[in-house]
């Protein structure tokens, strides 16, 4: 009996002096946890890639991303929206910053990006302090981070070494960004082709709890008249709501209940038939999201941590490294 409670009394005061340490990242995993095949760190990213080069590199990052959100705290959702166009396109290159005739910034997908200033303002202030170091695809993933963080995501630590590509297509952008019109089926495959996976997709949708779409997004799930799916007097709503201006410029809340929140309200939403992009909706209605989506509702915490995991492996997709790509000196312009 005595051998039993000292063995009890050992393991709590495990778990009390284990717990602390796996959390003190801001990652609950268990000490053992090991990342899925799909999620091995990606070769040539490192942690400390600027300690020698540019240290102050995260510093500067996040003092701008600091100022800009005191400005204006819609920058935060401009800068994950396009974060995620990014690596919608041949993964995380900066491949969305290249302002040329034709580039994946002139897509049809990309007409409502923003947060393309910030970024170069970085650059700008770190090509003035480490010259011909930083890539901008390395300052998007922190700036997002960090925009992330003043929204109230939990902290994930980054790694770095992300070369800038050369190429960008505005077909490619208009072929491959999810514009809300798509299928579960659709979605899951293009989350699979970038090895993340269907938790991920319900997940990294919860970005959809802060910012703002076109009315011209919303108008398929208006058209079909289908109750099951849309509630009847947020339908109404967004009837009279889109009816004004023209549907590319009015604009509504992507969470009607908490908009400026970075919260599980968006899942709530969905819950209720207050999704509002039609793709958002069926997440709530397809077996293979469904459990997701009651996950995130019932927890709001594990939401923001979960969050954070997903976007920290999102930032490591398809990226280029080493010899590959190279570093920009203005964002919007490839090297010449
Ligand atoms: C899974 C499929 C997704 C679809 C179909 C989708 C679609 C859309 C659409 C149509 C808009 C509104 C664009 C406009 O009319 O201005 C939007 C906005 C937004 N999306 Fe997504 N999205 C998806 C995933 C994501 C992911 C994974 C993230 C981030 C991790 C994200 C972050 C955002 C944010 C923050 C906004 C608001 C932007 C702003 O206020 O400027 N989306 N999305």
């Amino acid at each position: 009996m005595r051998t039993a409670l000292s063995l009890l009394s050992f393991l709590a005061v495990s778990v009390l002096i284990l717990a602390p340490m796996a959390m003190a990242d801001g990652y609950s995993q268990p000490q053992d946890y090991q990342p899925p095949a799909y999620r091995k760190p990606a070769d040539g990213l490192a942690a400390g890639y600027y300690g020698e080069s540019c240290p102050d590199m995260e510093g500067i990052v996040q003092r701008a991303v600091k100022k800009a959100f005191a400005a204006d705290y819609t920058i935060a959702a401009g800068l994950i929206c396009l974060f995620f166009h990014d690596f919608a396109v041949g993964g995380c290159d900066a491949s969305i910053l290249i302002d040329a005739p034709g580039s994946e910034k002139y897509a049809a997908a990309s007409k409502t990006l923003r947060g393309f200033e910030l970024i170069e303002a970085i650059k700008t202030e770190l090509e003035a302090k480490c010259p011909k170091t930083v890539s901008c695809a390395d300052i998007l993933t922190a700036a997002t981070r960090d925009a992330s963080r003043e929204v109230g995501v939990s902290y994930w630590p980054l790694v770095y070494g992300r070369k800038d590509g050369r190429q960008s297509r505005k077909e490619a952008a208009d072929k491959y960004v999810p514009m809300g019109r798509e299928s579960v089926t659709d979605l899951v495959a293009f989350f699979e082709s970038k090895g993340l996976n269907v938790r991920d997709l319900v997940v990294l949708s919860g970005a959809h709890t802060i910012g703002k779409a076109s009315c011209a997004a919303v108008k398929p799930r208006l058209c079909k008249n289908k109750p099951e799916t849309l509630d009847g007097k947020y339908g109404d709503f967004l009837r009279r709501k889109c009816r004004r201006g023209d549907a590319e410029h009015e604009r509504v809340e992507l969470d009607g209940v908490t908009p400026t929140a970075f919260d599980n309200g968006y899942y709530k939403n969905l819950e209720r038939r207050m999704g509002l992009l039609e793709t958002d909706q069926k997440m709530l209605h397809d077996s293979r999201t469904r459990s997701f989506v009651q996950e995130m509702a019932r927890e709001p915490e594990e939401f923001k941590r979960q969050f954070a995991e997903s976007m920290r492996w999102l930032g490591n997709v398809q990226v280029l490294t080493g010899s590959e790509g190279e570093v920009r000196s203005k964002c919007s312009a490839v090297n010449y």
